[in-house]
């Protein structure tokens, strides 16, 4: 068996984590937190990045905060993880599932545009503060698309500038799962820095690893501070326990945060190896497929 990819502890680690137990910043506060976003931000170029306890949790906020709602569909493409659908699901939402294209894994774009133009009209709803959405709607049922969730499977990019065009059409925000592509660019640009809302997983199978960890990347500086808001309780007092409305517990620990900023100065190692690697895997491939024998 070979697998996906496993985790490669060959740098600070073990000082940063001794660090934290030594001054006893080992929780959901500390400087490698703030730091580990900090790197996020800076090797992505998105302008916020919020840490969370695992990729999950990112997709499951991310959703939440780009205004999915309970009884929407959210289009996903067939080749996933579980975790998009399951994000989707706890906000009472519906997978809506896309083929993929045959070469690329990626949601078949040219399917997803058929089925918009087909099947859904545009109408308008009213948010609490009075400001009108325009979002497509189903034909049929005539429920509401809160979003797409394009799926950047096994750090393949689908062709975002095709997408993002086709989501402006149509009104319908976009939420990358970026979970499997920290690196990977799409005509130089990061995954996860397209959409509304960009996400990445620090599983013990991705590039990096801080054994379970994700993270929320955005351009909006409001959306970057409501989601640390609702990782950390939604607590408006560093002192008092005042809550203003239902938050939860996803924020990263620091012990944890303190492996990934280790793993974020391996980063560009790891990639280098694994293009090696890709492309050593691709020749064996092809010499097979050519029958090609010494
Ligand atoms: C495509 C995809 N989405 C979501 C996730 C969820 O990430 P996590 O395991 O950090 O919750 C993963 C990885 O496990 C994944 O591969």
């Amino acid at each position: 068996m070979i697998p996906l990819s496993i985790p490669n502890i060959s740098g600070n680690e073990w000082q940063y984590v001794k660090d934290c137990l030594d001054t006893g910043w080992i929780s959901s506060v500390g400087s490698y937190v703030n730091l580990f976003e900090d790197k996020l931000a800076e090797f992505t170029g998105a302008k916020y990045a919020v840490a969370a306890m695992n990729g999950t949790a990112a997709l499951h906020l991310s959703m939440q905060l780009a205004g999915v709602e309970r009884g929407d569909l959210v289009i996903v493409p067939d080749i996933t993880f579980i975790a998009s659908c399951n994000a989707i699901s706890y906000l009472g939402a519906e997978p809506l599932l896309i083929d993929v294209d045959k070469y690329t894994w990626q949601m078949d774009l040219y399917l997803l545009e058929s089925f918009l133009e087909e099947n859904t009209f545009l109408a308008g709803s009213t948010t609490d503060e009075g400001n009108e959405i325009i979002r497509s709607h189903i034909n049929t049922s005539g429920r509401r698309i809160g979003a797409i969730l394009p799926v950047h499977v096994l750090g393949n990019m689908v062709d975002m500038d095709r997408l993002s065009a086709i989501c402006t059409k149509y009104h319908i925000p976009i939420v990358e799962d970026s979970t499997e592509a920290l690196g990977s660019t799409h005509k130089g640009k990061h995954a996860g820095t397209f959409g509304i809302f960009g996400t990445s997983s620090f599983n013990g199978n991705k590039i990096i690893s801080t054994g379970g960890g994700g993270m929320i990347l955005t351009n909006d500086e409001h959306l970057a501070k409501k989601a640390k808001h609702l990782t950390t309780q939604a607590k408006t007092d560093p002192f008092e326990y005042d809550h203003d409305e239902i938050g939860y517990n996803y924020r990263l620990v620091n012990i944890l945060a303190a492996v990934g900023v280790a793993q974020m100065e391996q980063l560009p190692g790891f990639l280098k190896r694994k293009k090696k690697l890709t492309n050593i895997t691709d020749d064996l491939l092809k010499m097979k497929i050519c029958g090609f024998k010494k």
